[in-house]
């Protein structure tokens, strides 16, 4: 059965008093008012084992937003899948455009650290999605394809279950410039057909695709609407509880 999903993805922000602060708030929220969507926040890493402690419980599951592509071992400031799963995660966001833009990670890497979370346990929000010349230039569904091709496609069906996409236009990402609902549903109707041809009808039928990128309480129902969008994953908008939350409950 697909599964409905609103994920925040705070990103480098909050120190961990106000992490810690902010998890006890949501927790506390979603306890009286159970969404009908499951709800995950991707917290800092020191966040983790506090905010653990905190949802456990609940109804929030709690993920990281990176993970190491080694299982262990003299990897100067990386953090494992392992180590991630021992703190009380259960998801984590794999192959962010920042990532990739940032921190030069490739789909070869974001593969190897897809297998190795899913290997320990976690389940994985891959992030996939063009930046604008490759909107402009046409080539958008090619570069979506071959992100996916090359980061996921080669795991069995039984570990590719594990995974949730999330399609991030990265022209769309933290710039207010949202898809427009018809933009997502073209393209998560894409990425499903895609997962169709590669593990099979059901599999894709039960596959939750996020849409991400300037989700805001104004335009998360309609884009929530579209068949193939299960959700989404929020990054400024989950830094605010009244945003976040409306977010969540629009689905
Ligand atoms: P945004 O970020 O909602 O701030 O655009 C989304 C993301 O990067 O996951």
């Amino acid at each position: 059965m697909r599964k409905k999903i609103v994920a925040g993805n705070w990103k480098m922000n909050m120190e961990l008093a106000e992490g810690l602060k902010f998890a006890s708030e949501l927790d506390a929220y979603f306890k009286e008012k159970p969404a009908a969507a499951g709800v995950v926040l991707c917290t800092p890493f020191i966040h983790l084992a506090g905010a653990a402690d905190i949802l456990k419980g609940g109804n929030v599951a709690l993920g990281a937003q990176n993970c190491a592509s080694e299982p262990s071992g003299a990897y100067t400031g990386e953090v494992s899948p392992a180590m991630i799963r021992s703190a009380g995660a259960a998801y984590v966001i794999i192959g962010h455009s920042e990532r990739r833009t940032y921190y030069h990670e490739d789909n070869a890497i974001l593969h190897r650290k897809t297998w190795l979370a899913i290997e320990n346990g976690l389940s994985v929000i891959f992030c996939c999605g063009e930046v604008q010349h490759e909107r402009e230039a046409g080539t958008h569904f090619d570069v979506v394809r071959t992100q996916l091709e090359e980061g996921l496609f080669s795991l069995p069906e039984d570990a590719f279950r594990k995974v949730v996409i999330a399609y991030e236009p990265v022209w769309a990402i933290g710039t207010g410039l949202t898809a427009t609902p018809e933009q997502a549903q073209e393209m998560h109707l894409h990425i499903r057909t895609l997962v169709a041809g590669r593990y099979g009808r059901e599999c894709a039928d039960d596959m939750t695709i996020l849409y991400g990128g300037s989700c805001k309480p104004s335009n998360a129902r309609e884009i929530f609407s579209k068949p193939d969008v299960d959700g989404g994953l929020i990054g400024g908008a989950s830094l605010k509880k009244e945003d976040f939350t409306a977010i969540v409950e629009s689905i």
